[in-house]
């Protein structure tokens, strides 16, 4: 294979995002873009691009025999049939984060691909921002010796609006989610047990919908590390990412991104500019960097770097934090699935 010919499935936010990122890349092109709503605007930004095929239905892009790949960028709940799909055309898949909300469904996805045998790449893009791949170095060499404890801070600029909390699949689901997969990247060990505590201090809507918008997650590493995460919907000077690992040769820190260093020192106080507004922009990099490695692997038939079970394991940890947070107490996650199917027949869990 010289070049990767990739179909997009879903023109929102992020699909439209990896359509440009693939085309920066000389070995891969953007065959087609499918959205249900695709409309003038859609092929207008298409052609500005130079993609030839915008279609409302997504056969179109599995059938296509010149595509060997398809970018899953569709709400949640159409992965895993987009998956089977395109498993079943011999697509090779890049799927953005969660696969499902549901591990057995992510299971059978998991499986589908497998057994079509391509390949599966999950969206955790902040594996590939600067400063975590740097901490995960760290970490990997040895650096810092054994990892005891792992920090990570993870807070929004601002909620989301109600239509999105209503299907989000909540916030650990949707937003802690990254910072799971955070945990076991840079602790190099997968989690036993989690403990959630969660409040709605941001907006009463997220408790509407049976959600919360702060939230600490403490982590029971298998090989005996302790991880902490703090979440909040709103953090008013902007959005915080931050992570520490402390280990028995020392610690090492990430602090947050910002556009520029400048420091403006006045008679009333010290300042600096607000950290880089969202996920768009403080990862902005790590989501070329992510696509980027996707193609390289397709080209050389490597292992991709983040793979259908990375994404299934940090799903677990998301459903075990719902049913701790239900339940009041920490929930080991060979437990998760048992207790979530229990809850689900109680009281409507998701
Ligand atoms: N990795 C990240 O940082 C990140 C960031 C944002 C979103 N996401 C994930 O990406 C996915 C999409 O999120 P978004 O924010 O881009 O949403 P969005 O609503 O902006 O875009 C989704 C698009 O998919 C289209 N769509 C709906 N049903 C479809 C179908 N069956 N086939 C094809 N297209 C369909 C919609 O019309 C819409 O244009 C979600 O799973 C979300 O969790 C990941």
């Amino acid at each position: 294979m010289d070049k990767v010919r990739i179909g997009i499935i879903g023109a929102g936010r992020i699909g439209k995002i990896h359509a440009d990122n693939v085309l920066r890349m000389p070995n891969a092109e953007v065959v087609a873009i499918c959205d249900p709503f695709a409309d003038d605007s859609l092929r207008q930004w298409a052609a500005a691009r130079g993609i030839g095929i915008v279609t409302q239905d997504s056969e179109d892009v599995m059938n296509h025999q010149g595509i060997t790949a398809v970018f899953i960028c569709s709400p949640t709940d159409t992965h895993v049939p987009l998956i089977k799909r395109a498993a079943a055309a011999g697509k090779h898949i890049f799927c953005e984060k969660p696969i499902s909300m549901d591990i057995a469904q992510t299971k059978e996805a998991l499986g589908a691909a497998e057994a079509a045998g391509v390949m599966l790449q999950v969206g955790f893009n902040r594996r590939f921002d600067h400063n975590f791949q740097r901490m995960r170095e760290l970490v990997r060499s040895g650096q810092i010796g054994e990892p005891h404890l792992v920090k990570i801070t993870s807070r929004d600029p601002a909620p989301p609006g109600k239509d999105y909390i209503r299907t989000s699949g909540g916030m650990f689901m949707d937003m802690t989610i990254h910072d799971f997969d955070m945990a076991r990247f840079l602790s190099g060990s997968e989690a036993e047990e989690v403990h959630a505590y969660g409040s709605v201090l941001v907006d009463p809507v997220f408790a509407e919908f049976g959600d919360v918008d702060t939230a600490i997650v403490t982590i029971r590493f298998e090989n005996g590390a302790l991880g902490v995460i703090d979440n909040s919907r709103k953090a008013v000077y902007g959005y915080d990412q931050r992570v520490e690992v402390f280990g028995s040769g020392g610690s090492a820190a990430a602090a947050n991104d910002y556009p520029n260093t400048a420091e403006i020192h006045t008679a009333e106080g010290v300042y600096r500019d607000k950290p880089l507004h969202f996920f768009l922009e403080r990862y902005n990099d790590a989501y070329i960097q992510e696509t980027l490695q996707f193609i390289s692997c397709l080209l050389e038939r490597r292992d991709v770097p983040v793979s259908g079970q990375d994404g299934y394991q940090a799903e677990l940890m998301a459903l075990a934090a719902k049913c701790s947070l239900r339940l009041g107490r920490p929930v080991k996650l060979a437990e998760a699935y048992a207790l979530a199917s229990q809850l689900l027949v109680k009281e409507g869990i998701q």
